[in-house]
């Protein structure tokens, strides 16, 4: 690896200890951005102000299949702060490149709950947004407040509300109309005042049947969340994975009644608009996928919708098993997965 000193641009990066699958891939331009004003100042550079650019958080939602030729911006945009406080809410600020587990953390730790349902979903603050990340009964759009960006071409810094950003099921405008277009430097979020927990995902309410605690303070329903997470999702510091590879499949009441007609057992949940949420994990565990490897990848055993590196997987392997799943669960029961990870 070489580096320019003036620009801090490095060469020929691997990328393998910067995406939580741990898959290889070489950057051939990597530089490392830590405010607004370093992403105006590769614009302004003479070369790299128009070379291709690829944004890079914590890789924990992206399957790299090949080198980057793209210059990629590494965020690493730090920074906690309170920014407002009223009766009803503590408004705080976290820079882009900080741990999303991290900011969890820190707001129990001054008070100011709200986050805890998300707790351990790994990756940056900057990626949460990207795919509105969620888990048990609430997701980011939940306590959204704004979020500054980096226009790639104009240079400026624009703040956005939540409107702007189009947040749905995994899935916001930063995936699609304005992926690769701008940077997401700092996210805002509302933290309600008085706390109200949210129990109603089934582990959860599980949880307060055997331990007879039906009034959970914040700390104890974050504790709950960090072990129902470790009993069934892998640590992706000892397995390499990105959470859950395939979005939940959304299906009209007709197409939800003609599976549970073929199996009865389908998991299913009824959503407002009359339409049903399929559990993906229990599509492809009854194609029986769990605990199965092609190549170097595989199905996590307590997890069927999670995909795992067995050491040493590279990209198109973990493509390939993708591929394998989604047709064997189109074949049984009609229903096209869809990828939730960004493929590069
Ligand atoms: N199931 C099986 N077999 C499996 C996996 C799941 O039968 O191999 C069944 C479970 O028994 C359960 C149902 O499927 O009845 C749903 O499983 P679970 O509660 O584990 O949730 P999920 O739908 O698999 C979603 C999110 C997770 C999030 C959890 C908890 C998506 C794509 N995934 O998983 O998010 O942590 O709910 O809220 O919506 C992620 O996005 O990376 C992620 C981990």
């Amino acid at each position: 690896m070489s580096k320019n000193s003036a620009m801090q641009i490095d060469t020929g990066v691997s990328l393998k200890p910067y995406n939580t699958f741990g898959l290889p891939a070489v950057a051939g331009q990597l530089v490392r951005i830590v405010s607004d004003a370093d992403v105006r100042a590769i614009l302004d550079h003479p070369q790299l102000g128009r070379a291709p650019k690829f944004v890079l958080g914590g890789g924990s939602n992206v399957i790299l299949t090949r080198d980057m030729p793209e210059l990629v911006l590494k965020i690493e945009v730090k920074g906690l702060q309170k920014v407002a406080e009223t009766a009803d809410a503590v408004i705080v600020e976290a820079g882009a490149g900080e741990s999303w587990h991290d900011l969890v953390a820190w707001t129990l730790d001054q008070g100011w709950p709200g986050l805890e349902n998300m707790a351990l979903i790994p990756g940056t603050v900057g990626a949460a947004p990207v795919q509105n990340i969620g888990a048990y009964g609430m997701e980011l759009q939940d306590r959204f407040e704004s979020l500054d960006t980096v226009d790639l071409v104009t240079g400026r810094t624009v703040t956005m509300r939540a409107d702007q950003c189009q947040f749905s099921y995994r899935d916001s405008v930063f995936k699609r109309e304005l992926a690769g277009r701008s940077v997401i430097t700092r996210v805002r979020f509302r933290l309600p005042r008085p706390w109200q927990p949210v129990l109603g995902y089934l582990d959860l309410e599980r949880r307060m049947a055997e331990t007879g605690n039906r009034q959970p303070d914040a700390r104890t329903v974050f504790d709950w969340v960090c072990a129902i997470r470790r009993a069934k999702l892998p640590d992706p510091a000892l397995i390499g994975n990105v959470g859950s590879f395939f979005k939940n499949p959304i299906v009209t009441p007709e197409q939800c009644r003609d599976i549970i007609a073929r199996d009865p057992h389908v998991v299913h949940y009824p959503l407002d608009d009359g339409s049903f949420k399929l559990a993906a994990g229990w599509l492809i565990d009854a194609c029986g996928w769990k605990g199965k490897t092609v190549g170097h990848a595989g199905v996590y055993e307590k997890q069927a919708l999670v995909l795992v590196n067995r050491g040493g997987a590279i990209g198109s392997e973990v493509q390939t098993l993708a591929l394998a799943i989604q047709e064997s669960v189109y074949g049984r029961f009609g229903i096209r997965l869809e990828i939730e990870p960004v493929m590069v």
